[in-house]
């Protein structure tokens, strides 16, 4: 891999002789939905074994349809993608949950009025066998969900679910998990709690195709990544060079560096506010008022509505 930033638009995807097999690679792949209508337009990208790559770009540029396109979901109209070296293109889904990859969709993941216990035996119905075993790995990686196993899925957080979503996933041993924006919706904190377990996941040795609309985190805790942009790959590297890159800054982070500044002018505000509270309740207590009964506010990373 060079060691800039690359624009991708002239790098080749067949591979380099000499160089090892990408885990999972797909070459030049042109899909879509509606006949006539490409989403993905001849995109290209790899993940080699033990690495974690995001995806990031902007809302509509094909990021999930990429994982569905990998994951058999959608027709791939053109190029192929390759499964240690074998061709794995169109391939239906539960061919390739067999042949080691795994799939978390963004909305819908778990069976809400199963178990979780449940909800994981779903997982591995192909090999109904192997549940002790696997429910070994996944208490070890989710201690919360073996001691919950018997919670209903739908009573959990959004936060929970996703870790039931991924869990499940893991159940079949994947070798390369497939998550599509496992952050979304989430509060500030289950998304580290998120980012952090993706993170063990990958360092348990399953590789990771990460696609996220939390671009600046995603960037920071994975290996390498790819900025889709209508449906091609336009950018790649690490993700400290993505983050550096001037070009991919003004065009695909620009929202992210507004984003940075609301959050700085926010924090600024908030500390004048809490600097005229404090004037004012010193005023108050000189004035000798009896003490105010209001509660404190909610902490700015307070669960959201999804999120209990
Ligand atoms: N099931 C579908 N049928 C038709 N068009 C779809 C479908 N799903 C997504 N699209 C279209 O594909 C484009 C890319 O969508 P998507 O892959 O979901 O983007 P992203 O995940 O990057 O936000 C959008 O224009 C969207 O409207
Ligand atoms: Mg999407």
């Amino acid at each position: 891999m060079s060691k800039t930033t690359q624009e991708t638009s002239t790098s080749p995807a067949a591979p380099v002789p000499g160089t090892p097999e990408p885990l999972l690679r797909a070459e030049h792949l042109v899909a879509g939905y509606i006949p006539g209508v490409n989403i993905l337009n001849d995109c290209s990208i790899e993940v080699a074994q033990g690495e974690l790559v995001g995806i990031i770009g902007p809302n509509g540029a094909g990021k999930s349809t990429l994982l569905k396109a990998l994951f058999g979901l959608v027709n791939v109209r053109e190029g192929r993608v390759m499964l240690e070296g074998k061709e794995i293109t169109n391939r239906k889904a539960n061919v390739l949950v067999e042949q080691g990859v795994g799939f978390v969709p963004q909305t819908n993941n778990v069976f809400p009025s199963l178990t979780i216990e449940e909800n994981l035996r779903m997982g591995v119905f192909l090999r109904p066998k192997t549940f002790d075993r696997r429910f070994e790995f996944i208490a070890d990686l989710f201690p919360t969900l073996a001691e919950r196993r018997s919670q209903r899925a739908g009573s959990m957080s959004g936060g929970e679910r996703q870790m039931v979503a991924m869990a499940r996933a893991l159940m079949m041993k994947p070798s390369v998990l497939l998550l599509d924006e496992p952050s979304a919706g989430l509060s500030p904190v289950r998304q580290d709690e998120t980012f952090l377990r993706t993170r063990m996941i990958n360092k348990s040795g399953v590789s990771i195709i990460m696609v996220e609309q939390n671009a600046r985190r995603c960037l920071q805790i994975c290996d390498r990544a790819y900025v889709l942009d209508q449906g091609r790959d336009a950018y790649t590297g690490t993700g400290r060079q993505l983050m550096n890159d001037p070009k991919v800054i003004s065009l695909y982070l620009g929202t992210l560096a507004e984003d940075e500044k609301a959050a700085k002018t926010a924090r600024v505000d908030a500390a004048a506010e809490a600097s005229a509270a404090a004037d004012a309740a010193s005023a108050a207590a000189t004035a000798t008022t009896p003490p105010s009964t209001t509660p404190p506010s909610a902490p700015a990373s307070s669960p959201t509505p999804q999120d209990r």
